[in-house]
């Protein structure tokens, strides 16, 4: 396992190994079973970012579920916040239990148009399940009620996450080093 890894001459350093994203991970699903014993969650993965996060995660929750896919791309080459874009893949979501599976939040702007798009169509309750959160619950202008971690304000890629298309094949999750 290597503790750094150079991307675009940017170098990032390892931030959390296979082990502790597990523990998120199992954390998280534990909670999401007990929350939805009566219920079948209807898991919306965020391609391509949430791809290895949703897999664990829904697995590891091991209830009857339902599972549907979005493409919300918000990012470029660039390390900020682009625009929005949403592609939605499926439109029968009445009285479902929506749990909405992303990789990061770092403005909120790609769940808050999100959110806005799904409560059109009468889902019975919608929630949030990410990985990592770079804002505190209190400044969204929605409830993200599943954060695995929260971290600062830095870029991290890996185990599903990228800069420009790349790491996100990496076991590990590695931040930016500064
Ligand atoms: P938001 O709309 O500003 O919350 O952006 C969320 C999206 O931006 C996430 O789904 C990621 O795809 C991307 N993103 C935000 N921060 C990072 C990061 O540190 N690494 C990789 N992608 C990120
Ligand atoms: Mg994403």
């Amino acid at each position: 396992m290597s503790n750094c890894i150079i991307i675009n001459n940017k170098k990032f350093d390892l931030y959390l190994d296979e082990i502790q994203i597990q523990e998120i991970v199992n954390k998280m699903a534990l909670r999401i079973r007990e929350d939805y014993s009566n219920k079948v969650p209807y898991f919306i993965i965020i391609l391509k970012g949430a791809v290895f996060f949703a897999s664990d995660l829904i697995r590891a929750v091991e209830l009857d579920c339902r599972i549907d896919i979005i493409r919300a791309k918000s990012y470029g080459s660039e390390m900020n916040s682009g625009d929005l874009q949403i592609q939605y893949l499926n439109d029968n979501l009445t009285d479902k239990d929506i749990i909405i599976i992303e990789d990061i939040i770092d403005t909120g702007k790609t769940l808050s148009a999100l959110i806005t798009h799904l409560k059109q169509h009468n889902p019975a309750s919608i929630e949030i399940a990410s990985l990592l959160s770079k804002i505190p619950p209190s400044n969204l202008d929605f409830r993200a009620k599943y954060i695995g971690k929260d971290i600062d304000n830095m870029f991290v890629i890996g185990y599903g996450l990228d800069f420009d298309e790349q790491g996100r094949h990496l076991k590990n999750v590695y931040i930016l080093s500064e």
